[in-house]
């Protein structure tokens, strides 16, 4: 019989084409494979149920007709998979040893791993726009979750095969340069001498500015005059432009750099600027748009959220705006990248502009017949502080995205310090980086991306509980003992026997539901899923760990054995990566 990469998604195939065939199932029915409480399977089918209802007819006797006719099929061999009929209509399904260990010899390498996942998505065109800081401002703590979670985001689809393009819609445009450009000019600062910190410097400039044209009109005057020119191509005003965005993106790539993170394009709103026009005409022409009060706006009049909150892509003095950019930016992933689906990934305060943008764009592209890609709003909550507010510095500023990575590296060189006193400088510098950036990263990727969540250093640099100190500890502690068995990671293991102990089996059913857990992330776009799941592996090797030996003489057991810390540690790795982390020998 077949070994399927994605159990779940192997089943919910097979029984669908045997379903098929059968006269009691119209193309209505859909299985729904998916994971099941481990006291009755390892999977069960849900779908039998509903269907039954619909058409009322008895369910537990639909359900019998189809697993008949699955034995019958030939295509589930019964003594590699048990199945069974539970409560009104469900149908379990139990793995035994043997198909696990076969699930295990087929699925070696992390290339086997990687090849099988890629069939998912095969070259389906992707965008994710996340990132997306604003020019001349330091990246706060508030711009570590676009970052992580979009990273992890394109990172799984690409595992997942589709061609993913990542963009970085910087916020280089608007009416914030008027200001900062009359702040700099008025402070006579030097944009190409060497400063320190230069996008600090620009960002107090900023604030100074902004308050500057709050309190005395005729600044505001100034600055709005500096922005038309800055609009209107002065040479003088755009050469600062660019210098500013400079100097901003010389910042960020510091940030990204320690991330581990690469753009494939940085087309900020500014790229934008002369693509506006035709949106303006395009929604004038198909009358999805239309002028209210000077202004150009979309109605949602039958809307009940947005019945009187209208969509302003033009403000009244002409100029474009947040909008406006944005459905540009649709239609040109469109036509340059034939893009299929496009994910942003923002906070949760973005939530009525995207739900807007995105019903603007589905009447516009209808009207237009152009194809219209799936548009996904991955939105997140706040970050909090103990008080439980949303997390400042002492002075009771944002907390910088910079210092907090700071902070982070020099607390767990300490815990680096206390447990490996005696590494060299350059290890302890190296690992305390590395623990340190990954322990904010996973903190953050590990809490379900909608809801706000507490931070707390203990918690996230523990080596207890769901954290990235944990999982780096389960990786180190896996390579150390091919180390200390003397057998590279690499070797075949061909003596390794059938699976036997209780703990053994339970971690192979742990390994096994690697892909499952991928597709739950990616069909939700929230990587605490994958978290969550390699919590669980990594507590089920410690098991296995602590009650099954692994360099015992019998080598068809040792072998066995190390097959699973092998799979162990090829799935963590493989993990961990997605989510953007580095993993170590040793810690
Ligand atoms: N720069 C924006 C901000 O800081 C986020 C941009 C998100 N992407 C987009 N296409 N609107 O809030």
């Amino acid at each position: 019989m077949t070994i399927w990469f994605d159990i779940a998604t192997g089943l919910n195939e097979t029984v669908a084409a045997v379903a098929e065939q059968l006269e009691e199932f119209d193309e209505t029915f859909s299985p729904e494979v998916r994971q099941a409480d481990p006291r009755f399977g390892d999977y069960q089918a849900n779908g039998v149920l509903p269907y039954a209802k619909r058409n009322q007819k008895n369910p537990r006797a639909l359900a019998e007709t189809l697993i008949k006719s699955l034995v019958d099929s030939g295509k589930i061999d019964t003594a590699q998979i048990e199945i069974s009929v539970a409560g009104p209509g469900f149908i379990n399904f139990k793995l035994s040893e043997a198909f696990l260990f076969e699930w295990l010899k087929k699925f070696r390498t992390a290339d086997d791993y990687g090849k099988a996942a890629a069939q998912r998505l095969k070259g389906k065109k992707i965008v994710v726009d996340y990132g997306s800081p604003n020019s001349a401002k330091q990246m706060h703590v508030g711009h570590l979750r676009s970052t992580v979670i979009g990273e992890a985001i394109k990172r799984m689809l690409a595992y997942f095969g589709a061609e993913v393009i990542g963009d970085n819609h910087l916020g280089d445009w608007g009416t914030a340069f008027g200001k900062l450009i009359l702040a700099i000019k008025r402070k006579n600062f030097k944009l190409d001498a060497d400063h320190d910190d230069p996008l600090a410097e620009l960002e107090a400039l900023y604030k100074w500015g902004n308050k500057l044209t709050d309190e005395d009109k005729a600044a505001l005057v100034e600055a709005r005059e500096e922005l038309v020119k800055l609009q209107e191509g002065d040479e003088e005003n755009v050469a600062m432009w660019e210098a500013i965005n400079r100097i901003s993106s010389q910042g960020f790539n510091k940030i990204y750099s320690r991330l581990g993170i690469k753009f494939d394009y940085e087309l900020g709103e500014s790229f934008y600027r002369d693509k506006v026009q035709r949106i303006y005409d395009e929604l004038e022409e198909t009358g999805v748009g239309e002028e209210s009060e000077g202004a150009q706006v979309v109605f949602f009049p039958d809307h009940k959220r947005y019945k009187k909150q209208p969509f302003l892509y033009r403000k009244s003095d002409g100029a474009s705006n947040y909008a406006s950019t944005d459905l540009a930016t649709v239609l040109y992933r469109l036509e340059a990248f034939n893009a299929a689906e496009i994910i942003y990934v923002t906070d949760d305060r973005q939530r009525d502009h995207f739900a807007q943008l995105f019903i603007t764009v589905d009447r516009w592209f209808k009207a237009k017949g152009y194809k219209e890609p799936e548009l996904h709003h991955v939105y997140f909550g706040t970050i909090l502080g103990e008080d439980k507010k949303p997390i400042k510095s002492r002075s009771g500023t944002p907390v910088l995205l910079s210092d907090l990575l700071d902070e982070a590296v020099e607390r767990s060189r300490k815990v680096v310090e206390a447990k490996n006193p005696d590494l060299s400088e350059e290890e302890k510098s190296n690992i305390a980086e590395t623990v340190g950036v990954s322990a904010v990263r996973y903190a953050d990727l590990m809490q379900n991306r909608s809801t706000d969540y507490i931070f707390s250093w203990e918690k996230l640099l523990s080596m207890e509980g769901n954290t990235a100190p944990y999982l780096l500890y389960a990786v180190a502690r896996n390579k150390s003992i091919f180390r200390k068995v003397g057998v590279s990671e690499d070797s075949a293991l061909e003596k390794a026997s059938i699976l036997e102990t209780g703990t053994e089996v339970a971690l192979a059913r742990k390994i096994s539901a690697f892909p499952y857990a991928l597709e739950l992330a990616i069909s939700d776009l929230r990587p605490h899923l994958l978290c969550s799941y390699l919590f669980e592996l990594s507590g089920a090797y410690s098991s296995f760990f602590n009650a099954d030996h692994v360099n015992v003489e019998d080598l068809a057991v040792r072998d066995r054995r190390l097959l699973l810390c092998k799979q162990t540690m090829i799935v963590l790795e493989t993990g961990l990566e997605l989510l953007g982390i580095n993993t170590l020998d040793r810690m």
